[in-house]
């Protein structure tokens, strides 16, 4: 069999990079993109000194054009991808921010990263994936964004992670039965930029589940949501 292939977004730091050594360390030959090509490289330098497959692509998931180039790549001259891991997030929220007085356009942008990025790369990448028979699809998504503790605050972020989780459902329901499996998950509160230096958990902690959703059997789950490899609800 040939090596599986995984693509990471965003993963010059923070989960996204740890995401990448953590595949790559269980033997898939992982594509890291990122949007700034210098810190980019410099991240799959880096994995690849500890030994592991892990090769750079450049890749802006607010730009239409970037992910056809990054499509064409992948169906022209690499043939297949077995794994997404729609990781590339924004949360530009004011800490006062609330759906009732925040700017529409926070919405807006954080809606093109966090919900059309991840869209766009599905309906590029799954038909690949189709092809082969077989598919891994992470969504790095939140417990900001479960209905079921859907409260206020940081209203464009939470609004944006509901929505991810909305397309999972909704691919994971297309591809049944095609050996393409979909799944959101939740990090937790994780040290990164984005989580800020208060957070307990570490990037490598963040990014467990991913790898166990990622490298699910033929009969794991699909359309599911969870945290620490466990589900919890929408
Ligand atoms: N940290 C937490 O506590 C936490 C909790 C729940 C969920 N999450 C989710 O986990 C994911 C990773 O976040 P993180 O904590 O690792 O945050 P992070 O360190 O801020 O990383 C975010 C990554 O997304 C990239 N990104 C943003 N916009 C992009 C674009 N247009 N194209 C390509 N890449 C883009 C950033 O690239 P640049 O370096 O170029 O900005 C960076 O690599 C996000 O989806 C986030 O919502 C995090």
């Amino acid at each position: 069999m040939e090596q599986r292939i995984a693509l990471v977004t965003g993963a010059n730091r923070g989960i996204g990079f740890e995401v990448c050594r953590q595949l790559a360390q269980v033997g898939l030959a992982v594509i890291l993109t990122s949007r700034n090509e210098t810190e980019g490289k410099q991240a799959a330098a880096e994995l690849a000194q500890e030994g592991l497959p892990v090769h750079y692509y450049p890749l802006d998931v607010n730009e239409p054009t970037s992910i056809e180039q990054l499509g064409t790549y992948l169906h022209a001259d690499v043939g297949r991808v077995d794994v997404l891991v729609n990781n590339a997030g924004v949360f530009l929220d004011e800490p006062t921010d609330q759906a009732l007085t925040a700017r529409v356009e926070t919405f807006e942008r954080t809606f093109l990263t966090n919900v059309f990025g991840p869209l766009r790369l599905a309906q590029t990448l799954i038909p690949l994936m189709q092809r082969q028979k077989y598919g891994r699809v992470v969504h790095v998504s939140s417990g900001a964004g479960q209905l079921s503790d859907m409260l206020s605050g940081y209203p464009a972020y939470r609004m944006s992670k509901t929505a991810l989780n909305s397309l999972t459902r909704m691919l994971a329901y297309e591809v049944r039965g095609t050996g393409i499996l979909v799944n959101s998950m939740c990090p937790g509160w994780v040290k990164t930029a984005m989580g800020g230096p208060d957070a307990p958990r570490t990037p490598a902690e963040g990014a467990d589940t991913v790898l166990w959703l990622a490298t699910l059997p033929e009969d794991g789950p699909t359309g599911g949501f969870f945290r620490n490899r466990e589900p919890i609800p929408w």
